[in-house]
């Protein structure tokens, strides 16, 4: 059997476990790269043994050879970026969020039902260890009906800046950044319920506050402190058609007093806390249990994780089978993101 030759379309930061990941998988040849910055993607192709470092899109695209995509560009590139690559017949994983828009979402999908390719939404949380365990629970009827839903990615000092934190590249702050792992995997967990109704609130109080010293975080390729038009905060109660709710709130700056990552869910007859670390709770014989699974990674494994989510996109693009994170998952989570931006905006609850 060929090898699935895929070129990897922008090489900042997260493509970095995109291309460690291809590497480790057998069924792959690294092919090409191309960046708006080509000494950047230069980089990279000797790094990790490219063959062609592309000049622009539309020589990526001529080229035959190719099989398929991974798009690690800014949100904003997403949508056209990933209708091209289907117009040129190629399976796509696209790094969350999907895009920046509901309208983008949909011509996406327009767009990929018309070929019959692999489309994967880089929803890697769902490929962690600890999630693939809770799923196994979750299916086999542990919890009974999830009806509740909490989540929280609080940074207390994390703004990225650069293209992040310019609305019109990035599309939002740390709710389409970071709030689309929660709200997704909380919404996979809860069995991809229809969303009913979403209030929500944004708050831009505290800016980038690049006046604070001595504390790291996490910045963009093209760091630059000079741009800030996202909300600092972000919090939304959504509903689900079924009934069930899910409480959220995300932030890149917060008067906290360390970062936090939550996700709890409560079924009729049991519940579960993903993270900090996997716990499942139950009752039996008039007791509650807290039970933690014997596993390697009980939080989100990042190295893991991404491991799993591409080598998951490769054995789809070698055996037609659906994906784990398919197109029409990341129009849902883009109704509910943009729902939570409305609602915040019009300050009234959104109604579907
Ligand atoms: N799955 C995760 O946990 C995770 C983590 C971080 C980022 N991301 C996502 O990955 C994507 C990239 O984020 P990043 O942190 O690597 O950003 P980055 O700024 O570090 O890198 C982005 C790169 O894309 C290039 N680029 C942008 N638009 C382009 C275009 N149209 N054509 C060619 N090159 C282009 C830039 O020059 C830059 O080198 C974003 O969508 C982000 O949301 C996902």
């Amino acid at each position: 059997m060929s090898k699935i030759n895929v070129c990897v379309i922008g090489t900042g930061t997260i493509s970095d476990h995109h291309f460690k990941a291809y590497a480790n998988n057998p069924d792959v040849t690294i092919y090409g790269v191309y960046d708006y910055v080509y000494e950047r993607a230069q980089k990279k192709a000797e790094q990790y043994g490219a063959k062609k470092v592309f000049k622009s899109l539309e020589e990526l695209f001529l080229d035959t050879n190719v099989d398929a995509v991974s798009i690690c560009t800014w949100n904003k590139t997403h949508a056209e970026i990933a209708i091209e690559a289907l117009k040129h017949d190629l399976h796509i994983l696209v790094e969350k969020p999907l895009c920046m828009t509901v309208e983008e979402a949909y011509a996406i999908q327009e767009e990929a039902d018309k070929h019959n390719k692999v489309f994967q939404v880089g929803f890697v949380r769902r490929f962690g260890t600890n999630t693939k365990v809770l799923k196994s629970f979750i299916d086999a009827g542990k919890l009974g009906n999830i009806y509740y839903a909490k989540a929280t990615y609080t940074r207390r000092l994390g703004n990225p800046g650069g293209w992040f934190v310019d609305v019109n590249k990035s599309g939002g702050g740390p709710l389409i950044d970071i709030g689309v792992h929660i709200i997704d995997i909380c919404w996979y967990l809860m069995g991809r319920p229809k969303v009913k109704s979403i209030s929500g609130n944004t708050y831009n109080h505290l800016g980038n506050r690049k006046n604070v010293k001595n504390l790291s975080f996490y910045k963009t390729a093209d760091y630059d402190q000079t741009e800030n038009t996202v909300e600092d905060l972000a919090n939304a109660l959504i509903t689900f058609e079924n009934g069930a709710s899910l409480l959220v709130d995300v932030s890149y700056t917060l008067h906290a007093k360390e970062d936090e990552l939550g996700v709890k869910l409560y079924g009729t007859k049991g519940g579960a806390e993903l993270e900090p670390e996997l716990v499942i709770i139950s009752e039996e014989n008039d007791t509650i249990l807290n039970m933690q699974p014997q596993i390697d990674h009980l939080t989100f494994d990042f190295q893991n994780a991404f491991q799993n989510e591409i080598n998951s996109f490769i054995e789809c693009c070698v055996t037609g089978v659906v994906s784990q994170a398919p197109v029409e998952d990341g129009v849902e989570i883009m109704k509910i993101l943009e729902g939570i931006y409305k609602a915040a905006e019009t300050k009234s609850e959104v109604r579907y």
